[in-house]
C-alpha cells in the first residue's frame, strides 16, 4: 500500500463551487463524536481505530471496502432504546435497516424485539434464534407464502396493510386452525419533513390505510368480524430520517382518536399502538438527532394526555428503530485510488466501492461525512467528492467533504454512520462483490457477514 505523497489538488478556489458544505473544518483531522462509533478514535499515532483495532490492521486483515460494526456501540445503543421505553412498551428494531444472524442475536439478548418485512428476514430471525412471538411483520404486498410462513412460524403480530390483505390472513389463519394477532396499519395524513421518497404518511403513496375518509375505520371494522383475526392494535410509521417530533404527536394523536372511535362504534378498547420508526441520526456535524429517552419521554406524554382525555385505557406503546441503532455504529473502510485535481471546482477522490455498497447518496441526495484515518495530516484542507469504481457519473459517496491536500493513492478513507440502508441495499452493480461486515469489539473482529466472491457470482449464473 503506498503511503508515497500526491502532488496537491487545488486550495479551495475564492469563490467556491456549488455544493453542501459549509467552511472547511477548523481540524481536519478531528472526529466528530456525532457522527463516528462509540469506539472509534485516533491513536497516537494518527490512525484511527475502532474496538481497540487499528484500521491498517483491519484492511489488512478483510479488505477494502468493508463495512465495520461497533459492537459495542450497537449493543448499547439497543440497551439505550430498551431502557428508554421500559417494560410498559416494546422496541422492535426494524430489520430493514441491516439484518445478520448476529444482529439478531444481539438484539435478542439485549431484550429488544424486532420487525421483518419479507420471507428472507423472518428466515434470517428465526435460524438465529429470535423467538416468533417477539417478531413483527411487515409489508404491502406479503405473498400468500410469507403470510403463511409467518402465521406458521408463530410471530406476534402480522401488520396489515390493506383490505385485500386483512382477508388474505384470515382466510390462511383459519385454514391453519389458529387466530392471528395483527395491527392494522393506517396512513395519518402527516408530511413528514424528509425526502420524498422515505415519508410515508401522507395520503398519496402505497402504504396504509387511510385515516382520513373512514376508510380506517371501515378496516377496524372488517377486521373484528373475522374468526381468523384477533386485532389488537393501530400502527403509524411517518417516513425516516425524522428530526421534527411534531409529526410523531400528530400522528399518535390522530391514531388514539381512532382507537377511540373503534371504543365508541364497538365497545372495544385495542390495547396497543406502534408509532413505527424514523428517527433521525447525525450524517453530518449539521445534524441534532434526538435521543431516545427525549423520544420515550415525547411520545409517551402525548399520548398518556390523548387518552386521559378521550378516557382511555393507555394502550402499550411500540415503536420501530433500524437507523436510530444501527446506523451511527459502523463506518466503510474504502482505499484511495484515483485522484482527480478540477481546477475551480473541486477534486474527485474515487475510492474502491462505490454506489454498489451505499446508494444513499444517488438515490436520497443523501449528505455524508469522510475522514483520512490510516494517518493524520497537517496539509491544508481540500474540496473532494469521494466517487466510487461504477459506470455512472452519478456514482457519488460523499458528494462535498474536506479532506487534506496531501491525500494519496493507498490512504484509507472511512466514511461514518454507514450502518443503516448499505449493506442492506446493497447491489452487485458492475459485478461488484458486495464488501463484508465485520464486528469489532475489545480488540477482536469477527466477519459477520462474508465478503461476496466471484464464485458466488458465478454460482447465481446458471445459463
Ligand atoms: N417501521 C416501518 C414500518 C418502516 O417501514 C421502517 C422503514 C421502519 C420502521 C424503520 O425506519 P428507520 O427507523 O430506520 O428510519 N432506505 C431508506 C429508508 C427506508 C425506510 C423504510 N422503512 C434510507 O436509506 O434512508
Amino acid at each position: 500500500m503506498s503511503r508515497s505523497a500526491h502532488p496537491a489538488g487545488p486550495r479551495h478556489a475564492d469563490v467556491w463551487p456549488e455544493g453542501h458544505y459549509s467552511a472547511p473544518p477548523a481540524d481536519v483531522n478531528a472526529l466528530d463524536p456525532k457522527v463516528w462509533a462509540q469506539t472509534v478514535t485516533r491513536t497516537d499515532t494518527g490512525e484511527v481505530s475502532v474496538g481497540g483495532i487499528g484500521v491498517a490492521a483491519l484492511a489488512e486483515e478483510f479488505g477494502t471496502p468493508a463495512y465495520f460494526v461497533d459492537e459495542t456501540d450497537f449493543r448499547a445503543r439497543a440497551r439505550a432504546w430498551r431502557t428508554a421505553f421500559g417494560h410498559d412498551a416494546d422496541v422492535f428494531y426494524a430489520g430493514k435497516a441491516f439484518l445478520s444472524r448476529a444482529i439478531v442475536r444481539w438484539l435478542h439478548e439485549e431484550g429488544l424485539n424486532l420487525d421483518v418485512c419479507s420471507g428472507g428476514e423472518l428466515t434470517t430471525a428465526l435460524s438465529a434464534g429470535m423467538p416468533a412471538d417477539r417478531i413483527a411483520f411487515h409489508g404491502n404486498n406479503k405473498s400468500t407464502d410469507e403470510i403463511t410462513q409467518a402465521i406458521e412460524s408463530g410471530v406476534g403480530r402480522i401488520v396489515l396493510d390493506s383490505f385485500q390483505e386483512i382477508v388474505r390472513v384470515a382466510h390462511i389463519a383459519q385454514s391453519l386452525g389458529t387466530r392471528q394477532r395483527v395491527q392494522i396499519r393506517v396512513t395519518v395524513g402527516v408530511e413528514a419533513h424528509t425526502h420524498e421518497f422515505i415519508a410515508t404518511a401522507h395520503e398519496d403513496q402505497k402504504f396504509g390505510i387511510a385515516l382520513a375518509d373512514g376508510q380506517a375505520a371501515e378496516a377496524v371494522r372488517r377486521a373484528l368480524t373475522l374468526d381468523g383475526l384477533e386485532l389488537i392494535g393501530i400502527h403509524s410509521h411517518i417516513g425516516s430520517q425524522i428530526f421534527d417530533m411534531a409529526g410523531f404527536e400528530v400522528a399518535a394523536r390522530r391514531v388514539v382518536a381512532l382507537l377511540a372511535a373503534v371504543r365508541d362504534e364497538h365497545g372495544v378498547e385495542l390495547p396497543e399502538i406502534d408509532l413505527g420508526g424514523g428517527l433521525g441520526i447525525a450524517y453530518t456535524s449539521d445534524d441534532d438527532p434526538r435521543e431516545p429517552h427525549e423520544i420515550a419521554k415525547a411520545l409517551g406524554e402525548i399520548v398518556t394526555r390523548e387518552c386521559e382525555a378521550a378516557r382511555l385505557r393507555t394502550p402499550r406503546i411500540s415503536v420501530e428503530p433500524g437507523r436510530a441503532i444501527v446506523g451511527p455504529t459502523a463506518f466503510t473502510l474504502y482505499e484511495v485510488g484515483t485522484i482527480k485535481p478540477l481546477e475551480g471546482l473541486r477534486t474527485y477522490v474515487s475510492v474502491d466501492g462505490g454506489m454498489s455498497d451505499n446508494i444513499r447518496t444517488a438515490l436520497y441526495d443523501a449528505e455524508y461525512s469522510v475522514a483520512l484515518v490510516s494517518r493524520t495530516s497537517d496539509a491544508e484542507p481540500m474540496l473532494v467528492r469521494v466517487v466510487g469504481k461504477h459506470c455512472e457519473s452519478g456514482d457519488i459517496v460523499v458528494k462535498d467533504a474536506f479532506l487534506p491536500s496531501d491525500l494519496a493513492p493507498g490512504d484509507l478513507i472511512a466514511v461514518p454512520a454507514t450502518g443503516a440502508y448499505c449493506r442492506s441495499m446493497a447491489s452487485n452493480y458492475n459485478h461488484a462483490l458486495r464488501p463484508p461486515v465485520v464486528a469489532v469489539r475489545d480488540g477482536e473482529a469477527r466477519v459477520i457477514v462474508r465478503r461476496e466472491t466471484e464464485e458466488d457470482l458465478l454460482r447465481l449464473d446458471v445459463g
